[in-house]
């Protein structure tokens, strides 16, 4: 077992509270902080302030190890120092950093004598772990090159599987000099080597072995997080493209996706047409790499065309629906789906709030309905003109047309002989690409899919055939 070490994570937000709940189980004592009063009051009454599957239970099962303050006094005593605070973009598109800033002049007034490891897990724009390491030289009283080392590690994780994400990662990246990266391999040694007892919320995934290791230098570690995100933003942008064009000269996407993921230089992940994408990552890390490439007056152009292109798909889904209407004046159409993706209530980019926007304008009267983020879009999404659905049955009831927006599970399985006949018109567009049943034979309704020109019985994943 690895040796405990003292962790301080500043910042109790998505990443704070799932990499304190993380390195807690690993075995290594952690303390939490947070300039939020009522964030620590609510975590130490043992209650989580955000909706992460198993992280309650994972915060609970090591409360042993795990305290939570405002004061930053902890920083003193701490081995390894965490930076997980909030880059939301400023206005121009880059990163705001001001949080990061705080963060580290904090940081700066409590620094020990001994050996320290201050870690940037935020997603922050390259240089920025540089700029760390001169405040704090500026800042701190105790401040010495050879001891306060400044390392970049980026987490990947994907809202809805945080935890497993973290704990079963391909990799793990680490940018920073030799003395501060063998802390933190130290620091991760049950993760590297997989030794720990996995939470009973979150499994080992079977045939998961353990990631590989990544050891670099700031900048490229830096570099690292933000291509990740714009590689896979791409990859749907493509995927999207090629849709566009398979409708147009008869090719169905989701065989051409199927197909050209065969080759494992392709893969099949990350090439599902349909909305594109939303949320509060990837329009974020791809807006960020142009705005550093403008600061060095470099063009990203295949980058740009990604944002366009994901941007673009909303329309072409009022588009679809144009088509069969004609107007949307006084007709009634539905949205299912208003997350960003399904397993989460987080409405940020969501495609809903465009479509929602772009419908009310055409004369739409617009319904929406999703299996939990209703409630919160009550508050967020007050400005737009909408009428929440209070169940299915409401949002199919007299609709001109229903839009499938977000692929949540509940929408696999809808009844469709119970709700196609209450609509006033049987129109679905099933914009992510989820109905695998032949509606339109049975039932005479029109479904319109994304990529697929073909009515969608006839051709569908399931009977590619494959011969291998
Ligand atoms: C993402 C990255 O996956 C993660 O590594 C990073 O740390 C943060 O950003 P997240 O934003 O939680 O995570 O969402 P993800 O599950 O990756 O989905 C992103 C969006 O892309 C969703 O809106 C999804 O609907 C869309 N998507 C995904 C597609 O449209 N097609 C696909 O093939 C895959």
């Amino acid at each position: 077992a690895a040796q405990a070490m003292n962790v301080t994570v500043i910042g109790t937000g998505y990443v704070g509270l799932g990499t304190a709940g993380l390195l807690a189980h690993l075995g290594h004592q952690v303390t939490g902080i947070d300039i939020a009063p009522d964030k620590i009051a609510q975590l130490q009454r043992g209650e989580v302030p955000i909706h992460e599957p198993g992280l309650s239970d994972l915060l609970a099962e090591n409360a042993e190890r795990l305290s939570w303050t405002s004061d930053y006094s902890s920083v003193k005593e701490a081995d390894v120092i965490f930076i997980c605070v909030g880059t939301p973009p400023g206005p121009d598109g880059a990163p705001d950093l001001r949080y990061v800033i705080s963060a580290a002049s904090s940081i700066a007034h409590q620094l020990g004598e001994q050996c320290q490891v201050i870690v940037n897990k935020s997603t922050v724009p390259i240089g920025t772990g540089d700029y760390v390491e001169r405040l704090l030289e500026e800042l701190a009283p105790n401040f010495s090159a050879a001891q306060h080392l400044v390392v970049s590690n980026p987490e990947f994780l994907r809202e809805g599987t945080a935890l497993h994400d973290s704990l079963y990662p391909d990799r793990i990246v680490l940018g920073g000099a030799a003395k501060a990266l063998e802390t933190m391999i130290q620091l991760y040694a049950p993760l590297l080597e997989q030794n720990f007892t996995p939470p009973a919320s979150t499994p080992r995934p079977e045939g998961y072995t353990r990631p590989a290791t990544v050891k670099t230098t700031l900048q490229s570690a830096e570099m690292i997080k933000y291509a990740a995100n714009a590689f896979l933003a791409l990859k749907i942008s493509f995927a999207n493209e090629i849709a566009g064009l398979c409708e147009r000269v008869g090719a169905d996407i989701e065989e051409v996706t199927t197909g050209i993921g065969l080759d494992e230089r392709i893969g099949h992940r990350f090439l599902q047409a349909g909305l594109g994408w939303g949320g509060s990552c990837f329009g974020k890390d791809t807006q960020g790499l142009i705005s550093a490439g403008r600061e060095h007056n470099y063009a990203m152009p295949i980058l740009q065309a990604a944002i366009d292109i994901n941007y673009r798909q909303r329309q072409v889904i009022v588009e679809k629906l144009l088509r069969q209407l004609k107007t949307l004046k006084g007709k009634r159409v539905s949205l299912l789906g208003m997350a960003f993706k399904p397993n989460t209530d987080d409405l940020r980019d969501a495609p809903a709030h465009d479509l929602i926007e772009r419908l009310h304008r055409l004369g739409a009267h617009v319904t929406a309905h999703d299996p939990v983020a209703m409630p919160r879009a009550e508050h967020e999404w007050s400005h737009l003109s909408y009428t929440p659905a209070r169940d299915l049955d409401h949002a199919f009831a007299r609709a001109d047309a229903v839009i499938i927006v977000t692929e949540w599970d509940d929408y696999q399985h809808l009844d469709w002989n119970k709700l196609l006949p209450t609509m006033r018109r049987r129109l679905i567009i099933d914009a992510r690409n989820t109905i695998r049943q032949p509606l339109d034979h049975m039932l005479q309704a029109t479904v319109k899919q994304v990529g697929r020109s073909a009515p969608i019985f006839i051709q569908s994943v399931q009977t590619v055939s494959i011969v291998k």
